[in-house]
């Protein structure tokens, strides 16, 4: 019999502060272990001779990104065989090519996750969190291309709940309100 896990997704665009939400509100709950998508991806990526820094995995061909990205899947989907997880990853990825999807068919066959939670905040204070943020090389976007970002996200987020029957729910991370915003995502996580 194959045992009961729960795999939550959580994805929100580069700097709106996913990382900082999610590790906050996993101390309170303790019954879910992070894993991030990108740091599996880069692990891959790098023993591979492929990238020498994470933010440079974008850059590569949308080919070589889903060959990473499904053997990441694979992996992730192996670590929570025993305990539940939340998966911290993107819905899509701005790639110079294109809208790159986080979850495509083949990852969400991979993951079954039950829920997706999107950390959002306003185009203007994404923009000036990733101005201050000097830990990344961030790509330089415009407000109107973070809003249509944003707003991409939401609509391949409801096409990804059709195929997996996931809930979508969105948190807002307001400026200097991040335990707001883990109070709201501890109570999605602490619901059946
Ligand atoms: P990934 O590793 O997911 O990026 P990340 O490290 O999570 O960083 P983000 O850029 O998403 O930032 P964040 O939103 O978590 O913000 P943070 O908490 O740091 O992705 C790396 C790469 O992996 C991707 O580019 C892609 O190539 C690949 N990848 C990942 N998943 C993939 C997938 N499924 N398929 C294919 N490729 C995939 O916060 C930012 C700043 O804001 C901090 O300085 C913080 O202190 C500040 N801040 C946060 N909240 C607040 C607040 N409320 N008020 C004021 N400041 C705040």
């Amino acid at each position: 019999m194959q045992e009961y896990r729960d795999i939550v997704v959580i994805a929100g665009i580069p700097g709106v502060g996913k990382t900082t939400v999610v590790e906050e509100a996993v101390k309170k709950l303790k019954t879910y272990k992070i894993v991030n998508f990108g740091d599996v991806m880069f692990e891959i990526a790098k023993s591979e001779g492929l990238v020498k820094h994470r933010d440079d995995m974008r850059k590569l061909s949308p080919e070589t990104q889903k060959k990473i990205q499904r053997h990441a899947a694979k992996k992730i989907a192996g670590m929570a065989a025993d305990s539940n997880i939340i998966v911290d990853t993107h819905i899509s990825i701005k790639t110079p090519k294109g809208y790159l999807p986080g979850l495509p068919l083949w990852v969400l066959e991979e993951l079954e996750p039950t829920k997706i939670v999107i950390i959002d905040a306003t185009a203007e204070e994404i923009f000036l969190r990733r101005k201050r943020d000097n830990t990344r090389r961030r790509d330089d976007e415009s407000l109107e291309s973070i809003k249509f970002h944003q707003r991409y996200n939401i609509y391949l987020a409801a096409s990804y709940s059709m195929v997996s029957g996931a809930t979508v729910s969105i948190v807002y991370n307001k400026e200097g309100k991040i335990l707001e915003a883990v109070k709201e995502l501890t109570s999605i996580l602490e619901q059946d």
